[in-house]
């Protein structure tokens, strides 16, 4: 037993398959999890075939059928064919999590087009792949997408100008599809996590600042868990949100209150970008604008 279960059917979603990009760690993973133990089949896809392996070992102990794709989202043949591998091995998927992303910390100065690029080919055209691939599914379904979008999209964080334009892009892209597909039955929709422990995006995150400035700005004075964010998926894949499309929804302990400014001031007073002595810029003292 589980908080999910004990807050909801074991059979919520039994009968329903979903696809989750990137399933196979971290948040998406827990996904994958929280979708298996309300009775749904579930397919994750990833670039490794070990790491899915690892992952679908653990889903399989829950008792559905799973399901993995070798793919890169970047690739929408190979998001094509992964969709097909997905629905022919667990059936018509209902739901699907374009979680997959890709992250690292630079200043935007400092970036080449093709770390830049990086970023927006996997965050925001691997969503649309997977979104374009799913359609013909989800319109048979009259099921649901859901992006994973980020703080980054609304609130300017350091070295972040990569991903928040690549979550920003998805979030515009969630409210497009909202529109265009609603008349399929289709549902689109974005969760936003916000500092979720034990992840390998946090790792990145708080590499040179530690957890505190983070925690500081939020409101329930903690990380959340991966788990916190799949509840949520749940929910929104299941008949409780029927009504609910074109939602960015935040699963932050409250961060967006606060904004990005602790975070901003730690990453200045640290004055490394990627372990190394920033060029200065971040560690003079500001000008005085007003005399
Ligand atoms: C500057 C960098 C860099 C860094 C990579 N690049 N890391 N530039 N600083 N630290 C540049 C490279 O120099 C290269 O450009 C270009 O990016 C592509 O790098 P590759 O290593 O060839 O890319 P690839 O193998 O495709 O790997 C993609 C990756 C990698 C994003 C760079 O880190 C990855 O696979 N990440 C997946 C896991 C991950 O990031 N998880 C966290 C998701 S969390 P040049 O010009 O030099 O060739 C997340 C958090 C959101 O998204 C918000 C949390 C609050
Ligand atoms: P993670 O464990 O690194 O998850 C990213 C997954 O995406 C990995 O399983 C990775 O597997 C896969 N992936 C990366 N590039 C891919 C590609 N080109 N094609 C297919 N799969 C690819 O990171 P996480 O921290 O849990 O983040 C999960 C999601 O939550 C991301 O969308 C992230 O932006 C979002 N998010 C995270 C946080 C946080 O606090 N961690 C906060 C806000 C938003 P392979 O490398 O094997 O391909």
């Amino acid at each position: 037993m589980s908080v999910l279960t004990d807050c909801l059917s074991p059979r919520l979603l039994a009968g329903t398959a979903a696809f989750i990009t990137g399933g196979g760690s971290g948040i998406n993973l827990a996904i994958a999890h929280a979708f298996a133990e309300v009775g749904a089949d579930v397919a994750i896809c990833g670039r490794s075939e070990e790491r899915l392996e690892r992952a679908a070992q653990e889903l399989r102990a829950l008792g559905g059928r799973v399901a993995t794709a070798v793919a890169d989202v970047r690739d929408p043949e190979a998001m094509n064919a992964a969709i097909s591998h997905a629905a022919e091995k667990i059936g018509p998927l209902s739901t699907i999590i374009a979680g997959a992303a890709g992250n690292f910390l630079a200043p935007a100065h400092d970036m080449s087009s093709k770390g830049f690029r990086t970023v927006i080919d996997i965050d925001l055209l691997g969503s649309f792949h997977t979104a374009r691939s799913a359609f013909d599914q989800l319109r048979t379904t009259r099921g649901n997408i859901q992006f994973i979008s980020a703080g980054q999209s609304d609130n300017a964080y350091l070295h972040q100008a990569h991903v928040g334009a690549a979550k920003a892009g998805i979030d515009s892209l969630m409210r497009h599809l909202a529109a265009e597909w609603g008349p399929y039955g289709i549902r689109s929709n974005a969760l936003v996590p916000g500092p979720i422990g034990g992840t390998e995006g946090m790792k990145r995150l708080a590499a040179h600042i530690g957890e505190q400035p983070w925690t500081d700005g939020i409101a329930l004075g903690r990380f959340g868990t991966p788990g916190e964010v799949a509840a949520m998926a749940v929910v929104l894949a299941s008949p409780l949100a029927s009504f609910v499309t074109g939602a960015r929804i935040a699963i932050d302990g409250g961060l967006a209150l606060a904004g990005s400014g602790l975070v901003n001031r730690a990453l200045v007073q640290a004055g490394t970008v990627n372990g190394q002595i920033s060029d200065g810029a971040y560690s003079s003292p500001r000008p005085q604008v007003h005399p």
